[in-house]
């Protein structure tokens, strides 16, 4: 191999390394990787770049972050990440009431201010080893209201064009900053004073960009290799409003998997499923995804309700 690339953080650094001292292109870096794998060292970049991060600290232990609160040095409410290791929620635990401190998370891990976060949003930048960037539209994550739950992501988000100029400025930097080679999603949050704070970045294509296949000119995974292979990136116009619904094991089933209603969904116009090929479903195990193209987003919205009540991942 002349160009290896990665999909996910979690892999043997020292191996990249190893590649990188043979003479091997690694994109991205593998000291880009050792910042991003690590959110405590993460967050130490965003501050020592001046970027904007909510407050943090670092505990090598729940007993330290214990001993913290008591000394008056963290006050609750905070929200505790494990410092490695954590994905799609797995690793972060908000702590609001002294009767959360119960469940706090084992091993090193940091407290950061609870941000009061108004949207959740995305934005995944392109980055070549010449430099050269581009960025995808932002990507909003839509909470159900009643439930905790991401509901579904949407594109074009909520923002206004002020906000969204803001949004794509801030990613672009950093990526530029952290020098990336291939994509990074970066994970925003617009707090209800209108700040924007970043959250935490992906170096690779990512959920927020999985609309990008049937919504944008060229897709993240296309531009992931224009970036690494060092060609000219492509365009990241959104050709039309896209929603993109995640596919979640049904509460209560475990076991060979059946996707109930999938052909319905097939008849529908603009609604592309995407299958992972996982054998098992187990309760909200990440199954797959289905992505709604509309030509509004009031209609791909309406859609995907329409999938989210009728498709069921059981077995
Ligand atoms: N500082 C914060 N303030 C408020 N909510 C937060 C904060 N950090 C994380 N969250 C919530 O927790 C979710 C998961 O946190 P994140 O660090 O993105 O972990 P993961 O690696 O699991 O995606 C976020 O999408 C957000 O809803
Ligand atoms: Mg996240």
């Amino acid at each position: 191999m002349d160009v290896v690339t990665i999909e996910i953080e979690n892999v043997n650094i020292e191996a990249l390394e190893f590649l990188e001292k043979s003479g091997k292109s690694v994109y991205p870096s593998s000291s880009v990787l050792k910042v991003i794998k690590d959110k405590g060292r993460q967050k130490m970049f965003y501050e020592g770049a001046h970027f904007p991060s909510s407050e943090f600290a670092l505990y090598n232990s729940k007993e330290e972050l214990i001993h913290s609160i008591h000394a008056g040095n963290l006050i609750i409410p905070f929200v505790q990440k494990s410092r490695t290791e954590g994905y799609d929620g797995k690793g972060v635990h908000v702590v609001r009431t002294t009767s959360d401190l119960e469940n706090l998370l084992e091993g090193k891990c940091l407290a950061e201010d609870l941000v009061d976060i108004d949207k959740e949003i995305a934005v995944i930048v392109a980055r070549n080893p010449d430099g050269e960037m581009k960025s995808f539209p932002a990507v909003e994550m839509q909470f159900h209201p009643t439930a905790n739950l991401v509901e579904f992501l949407f594109c074009p988000s909520s923002l206004t064009q002020v906000q969204e100029k803001n949004a794509e400025d801030l990613a672009l930097q950093v990526a530029d900053k952290i020098e990336i080679v291939g994509l990074l999603a970066v994970e925003m949050f617009l707090a209800k004073n209108g700040d924007i704070y970043i959250n935490e970045v992906a170096p690779r294509p990512h959920n927020s960009g999985h609309h990008t296949i049937e919504a944008c000119v060229t897709s993240q995974y296309e531009m992931h290799l224009r970036a690494i292979l060092d060609l000219p990136l492509g365009s990241t116009e959104l050709i039309r409003p896209a929603v993109m619904v995640n596919l979640l094991g049904e509460p209560g089933y475990s076991g060979p998997v059946i996707y109930e209603n999938i052909e319905k969904c097939l008849t529908m116009d603009g609604v592309y499923p995407h299958l992972y090929r996982k054998v098992e479903t187990k309760p909200y195990r990440k199954m797959g995804h289905v992505t709604i193209v509309g030509k509004n987003l009031e209609k791909a919205k309406e859609d995907a309700r329409y999938i989210q009540k009728i498709l069921k991942v059981i077995s």
